[in-house]
C-alpha cells in the first residue's frame, strides 16, 4: 500500500495499471477512517482489481462557521485501515495540489440540493460536486463506492453523473454502525462521554420510524411527528431537521405512497450528526 501526494503520480499508477487491462474502483473519503470507510474499500477490492482511497479534507465543502480546522486527520491511521481492508493506494494530496491559484472552475447543481443539509449548509454540495469530479478526472475509476449515510450526496453525486456523463459506476453501500446503533462517523470523535449517550437519540428515532413504516404508517407528519418528540426528550440534541423526502426529487412528500428517504440532522452539543433510512431497506 502506498500513500500518493501528487496528481501526476496517481495518474501515472492508475495509466500502468489500465495497461494491464486491471478494472480500478476510486472511494473517496476526507480520512480519519473508520468501520464505515472500511465496508467501502472492501467492497471495491471485491469488484474491482485495485482500490483508489482518496483522502483528502476538502476545504471547499464547509462553511465559514463550520469545523474544516478541527476535522479529525490522522495518516497512520488512515494507511493501517486502507492496507488491511485491501486498498492499493491512498491519494493524499495538499490543499494546494487539488486548487492551484486562480482556481476558478467549480460544479454546481440547481436540484436535490436545496433541501435537507442544503439548507443548513449552503456551500456544501458544491464543494462536494467540484471535488468528487476532480477526484473522477484523476482517478478514471470503473466505479466509485459512498455511504448511504450521507444519502443526500450520494443522490446528488449519482444526478451529477448522470448530468455530466461521467463514465463511472456509482456504488451505494449500507450504513455501518456502532453496536449500540449510532451511525459511525469521523465526527463521532467530538462527543464527550455525556454527548456519546445523549447521540443515540439520532439512531433510535431512525429505528422507531423504521418500525412505524413496517407496522404500515404512510402519513410523513406521524412518523416525522414520533420521531422529533423521541430526539426532543433528550435535553443536549438540537433538531436541524427531520425529514421525509422522495428518494429521486429530494423534495418532501406527505405520504409514503413511493421510495422515500427519512433523513435528520442533529447537534449533540456543538457537533452535528446526520442519519436516515430509505423506505425500500425497511
Ligand atoms: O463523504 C465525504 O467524506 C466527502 O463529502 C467526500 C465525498 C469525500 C468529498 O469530499
Amino acid at each position: 500500500m502506498k500513500i500518493v501526494k501528487t496528481i501526476d503520480e496517481v495518474r501515472k499508477i492508475v495509466r500502468e495499471w489500465r495497461k494491464q487491462g486491471l478494472s480500478v474502483g476510486l472511494v473517496p473519503t476526507m480520512g480519519y477512517l473508520h468501520e464505515g470507510h472500511a465496508s467501502l474499500i472492501e467492497a471495491s477490492a471485491r469488484n474491482n482489481d485495485r482500490t483508489v482511497v482518496s483522502d483528502f479534507v476538502n476545504p471547499m465543502q464547509f462553511g465559514p462557521a463550520e469545523d474544516l480546522e478541527s476535522y479529525p486527520r490522522d495518516l497512520d491511521l488512515d494507511a493501517a485501515v486502507v492496507s488491511a481492508h485491501g486498498g492499493d493506494i491512498i491519494f493524499n494530496p495538499e490543499p494546494s495540489e487539488m486548487y492551484h491559484e486562480g482556481f476558478s472552475s467549480f460544479v454546481d447543481m440547481t436540484v436535490l440540493t436545496e433541501e435537507l443539509c442544503g439548507l443548513s449548509r449552503p456551500v456544501h454540495f458544491r464543494g462536494v460536486c467540484t471535488v468528487v469530479s476532480k477526484l473522477f478526472n484523476i482517478v478514471k475509476p470503473d466505479r466509485a463506492y459512498f455511504g448511504k449515510k450521507d444519502a443526500q450526496q450520494l443522490a446528488v453525486i449519482r444526478h451529477m453523473a448522470d448530468d455530466l456523463n461521467m463514465d463511472i459506476e456509482i456504488i451505494g453501500c449500507p450504513i455501518i454502525r456502532e453496536k449500540d446503533g449510532l451511525a459511525k462517523s469521523s465526527r463521532n470523535t467530538y462527543l464527550s462521554d455525556t454527548e456519546r449517550k445523549a447521540a443515540l437519540v439520532l439512531s433510535e428515532s431512525v429505528f422507531l420510524g423504521m418500525d412505524m413504516v413496517r407496522k404500515g404508517e404512510k402519513d410523513s407528519s406521524v412518523i416525522i411527528s414520533a420521531m422529533t418528540a423521541h430526539i426532543q426528550a433528550e435535553p443536549l440534541a438540537k433538531i436541524d431537521y427531520v425529514k421525509i423526502v422522495d428518494c429521486k426529487s429530494m423534495q418532501q412528500i406527505t405520504r409514503l405512497d413511493r421510495p422515500a428517504l427519512c433523513a435528520m440532522a442533529v447537534y449533540i452539543g456543538k457537533t452535528r450528526l446526520i442519519d436516515n433510512f430509505f423506505t425500500e431497506d425497511v
